[in-house]
């Protein structure tokens, strides 16, 4: 049975009208999430309470910046989901299946939104018309059309949307920016960047909702909004047009026998994609244990014939700046990891990082970086296992514990971040279908800048 997640739901802004763009999304924390000092703790309500949201933004809030802010609403679809969530957070607020219910009684000042990606727009636009400031997972949303209702809506408000892009967060990638903001190999013209996917990792995504179009955007938006952000960061500079080629050749209907989900497959012993989610005690709660509510299956077979997204994908940027990027996504690799290149007028940075792989790795992550003419420099940095490469906690003491922390390598992103990196997944989508370029203006009244605006 095919999740409600793309159910009909109230447009609740209605104004789509084009107006000047980006005049008022400023880069900066909205000094309404600074958290009170004077023993008030800030007010957090959550809608959508599956993994992310009951994991990272749940059990780990409520336990590690407790002192600063407090639970008063979680929400979700699925109302059986919400108690678990509740239970596993160790939070003691009511649940709701309604997400304006839950604001009006409970008067959040914060909303942190966790749902599935297709369905974001309409509580970001919401949360914000009733008075709250927005914590949204990435990717913000999944079209242009849900992106402009978000960008009119934050237009009318006064509160504010943080783009969770925790990617930004992780040391390497810091010491990355760092290098380029130092201007280390010179003007940078152009960029590779290629990541790869695993055959455990990548596979999941055709387990799941992201495997529907209209769930997730594809994996251009649900996945590589992480990558097209942390280009956009890197290069200071924003998208202008995007071509790109895509296929669904391996999973899906690519298969000759396949099943509704793993757990009752007759063929499980055939299928090396079989996948034992019993073993597995948080998902079975989670899922397995409210399948009566939504009939969702955690589980899905990656060979389901409404698999509709793409499992490989290759995209050519070219930023306002006149730098070209090329860069591609594998979903069924042996290993799993990313290489990315910096070519600049002085010299190349590389950056390669091999991930989650059953075999032993190195402690450390590594950057090259070599001068034209010159000697190579390695650079080394300790790897932090789990928690995104120790992005997630600092995204958080950033959100949650210290808002005026200084942030010297801009690490935070407001709604226009959280916007250009849905819209290069946008485009490059539209640009499989059609086979043609794809301009960004074109999309959403936003205008590509040269520099990233302030
Ligand atoms: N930043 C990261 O590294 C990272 C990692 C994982 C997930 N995410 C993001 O977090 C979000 C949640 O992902 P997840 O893995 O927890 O998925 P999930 O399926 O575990 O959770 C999504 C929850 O949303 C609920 N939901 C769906 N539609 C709803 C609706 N219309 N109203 C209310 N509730 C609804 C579902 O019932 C489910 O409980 C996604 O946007 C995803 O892209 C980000």
């Amino acid at each position: 049975m095919k999740p409600e997640y793309t159910m009909s739901r109230r447009e609740f802004v209605a104004s789509t009208t084009k107006a000047a763009a980006g005049a008022v999304l400023i880069n900066q924390l909205p000094a309404s999430l600074i958290a009170s000092t004077g023993g008030n703790k800030r007010r957090l309500a959550m809608i959508g309470t599956g993994h992310r949201g009951s994991g990272m933004w749940g059990t780990s809030v409520v336990k590690d910046y407790g002192d600063y802010v407090e639970f008063v609403g979680l929400c979700d679809i699925n109302p059986g989901r919400a108690e678990t969530a509740k239970k596993m957070m160790g939070a003691s607020c009511p649940t709701f299946t309604n997400f304006e219910e839950m604001i009006l009684k409970t008067k959040p000042e914060t909303v942190i939104v966790t749902t599935v990606d297709g369905t974001h727009h309409t509580f970001i636009a919401k949360a914000l018309e009733m008075g709250c400031d927005v914590i949204t997972e990435k990717p913000m949303t999944t079209d242009e059309k849900k992106l402009q209702l978000i960008l009119d809506a934050q237009k009318k408000s006064k509160n504010k949307i943080i783009v969770a892009h925790n990617y930004r967060y992780t040391p390497t990638r810091a010491k990355i920016k760092e290098l380029l903001m130092q201007g280390r190999i010179g003007r940078i013209t152009s960029v590779d960047f290629h990541w790869y996917l695993n055959v455990y990792h990548g596979a999941d995504y055709f387990r799941r909702w992201h495997r529907l179009r209209d769930c997730s955007g594809t994996l251009l938006n649900h996945k590589a909004s992480h990558h097209f952000d942390l280009l956009n960061w890197w290069l200071e500079s924003e998208p202008m047009s995007v071509h790109a080629l895509g296929g669904l050749e391996f999973y899906g209907k690519n298969h000759e026998f396949r099943s509704t989900n793993c757990r009752p497959c007759p063929l499980k012993d055939k299928c090396q994609f079989y996948w034992d989610m019993t073993k597995d005690k948080r998902l079975m709660a989670l899922y397995a244990d409210n399948e009566k509510y939504d009939g969702y299956l955690r589980d899905g077979c990656v060979w389901k014939e409404d698999i509709d997204i793409f499992d490989k994908m290759a995209v050519q940027i070219l930023y306002a700046n006149k730098v070209q990027v090329s860069y591609s996504l594998t979903t069924y690799s042996p290993y799993e990891g990313y290489r990315i290149a910096f070519n600049g007028t002085k010299g190349r940075l590389d950056h390669w990082m091999h991930e989650k792989q059953p075999w032993p790795t190195d402690p450390y992550d590594e950057i090259q970086v070599t001068d034209n003419f010159g000697q190579a420099e390695f650079i080394r940095i300790p790897t932090i296992e789990g928690n995104h490469g120790g992005a997630d906690p600092l995204m958080k003491d950033k959100i949650f514990k210290d808002p005026t922390l200084p942030d010297p390598l801009r690490q935070a992103a407001n709604v226009r971040d959280g916007a250009m990196a849905v819209l290069i997944g946008v485009a490059a989508r539209h640009s499989i279908d059609s086979g043609k370029p794809v301009a960004i203006s074109d999309l959403t009244d936003l205008v590509p800048q040269a520099v990233k605006p302030e």
